[in-house]
């Protein structure tokens, strides 16, 4: 007979909790290489132009707006953001992963403070550049996107008052909500590729930049990351049943196989070819 068959690895009952634990761990590496990726496209497309040209480093560059003649201020604002931007993308995962913070404290308390920071100026700058340059889409697009600029201020507050009061696990809990509302757009990015690859762009009108689909995920970029934040947060409590920790890990396999296409789809479709 199979000796694996009776091994006791095999027999122990199916633990709903360990399972929560796998696809909350899957779900981060995929997570963390889509963000490495986007790290990667904004170190190559937008440093080097930026290092040689500075504000004139925006000329010719995919942005909706870019360089505008006489718009100083928008311009710092461009350029900070876009730069800021890889501090943002690449330091969330980095904060995120227990050994780091575990073998290197003084590296996490750092990279905090800077992720914090550039997270607080991106937001600000971005505020500004939306509301004064009218980038692209409509007003719905304008109001999605600075509800989450008033996220990230919020939960990045809410983190750092939290930390300074010695609460450290509510700092840990602002702190991720804070990682979700600033990885929004990385959300909106892969998961309008994603929509884009598997059902031809339904709902989206990509002259206007304007659609139903577009304005769920207006919405979506950061209420669905947080709603299943807070979701992973009910599992990990003791009194926690069963169903709603099958239920959590049922809603994470497909939303993160979503994700691993759509990452795939903004790599080859998007960043790929621009760098
Ligand atoms: C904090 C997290 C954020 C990151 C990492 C980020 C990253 C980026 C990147 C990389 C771009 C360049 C476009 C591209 O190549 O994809 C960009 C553009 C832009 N972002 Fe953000 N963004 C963040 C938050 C925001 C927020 C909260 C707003 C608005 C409230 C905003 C408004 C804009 C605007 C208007 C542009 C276009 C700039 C132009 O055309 O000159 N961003 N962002």
């Amino acid at each position: 007979m199979n000796n694996a068959v009776l091994s006791p690895t095999l027999l122990r009952p199916f633990d709903a909790r360990r399972a929560v634990n796998l696809s909350v761990k899957t779900w981060f590496c995929i997570a963390a290489i889509g963000h490495g990726i986007f790290l990667a496209y904004i170190l190559a497309v937008f440093y080097p132009p930026i290092a040689q040209s500075g504000l004139h480093g925006l000329q010719g560059l995919h942005l909706p707006a870019g360089f505008r003649e006489g718009d100083t201020l928008g311009n710092l604002s461009a350029v900070a953001h876009v730069l800021l931007a890889a501090i943002v993308i690449g330091g969330g995962p980095l904060q995120l992963v227990p050994a780091v913070r575990r073998h290197a404290p003084n590296f996490h308390r750092w990279l905090g403070r800077s992720y914090l920071l550039a997270a607080v100026i991106s937001s600000v700058g971005g505020l500004y550049m939306t509301w004064t340059r009218h980038t692209i889409g409509d007003l719905v697009s304008q109001v999605t996107i600075s509800i989450d600029g008033i996220l990230i201020l919020v939960f990045g507050f809410l983190a750092v008052r939290n930390a300074m009061a010695g609460r450290f696990a509510e700092h840990r809990r602002w702190a991720l909500r804070l990682f979700m509302a600033a990885s929004a757009v990385w959300f909106f990015r892969v998961a309008l590729m994603g929509w884009a690859m598997l059902t031809g762009g339904w709902g989206v009108d990509w002259d206007s930049f304007t659609g139903p689909f577009l304005y769920a995920l207006g919405f979506g970029q950061y209420l669905l990351p947080l709603a299943m934040l807070e979701w992973y947060f009910h599992c990990q409590k003791r009194e926690a049943g069963q169903g709603a920790q099958l239920a959590f890990v049922g809603a994470m396999v497909p939303l993160t196989a979503f994700m691993a296409i759509g990452i795939f789809a903004a790599t080859m479709g998007m960043w790929l070819p621009r760098m």
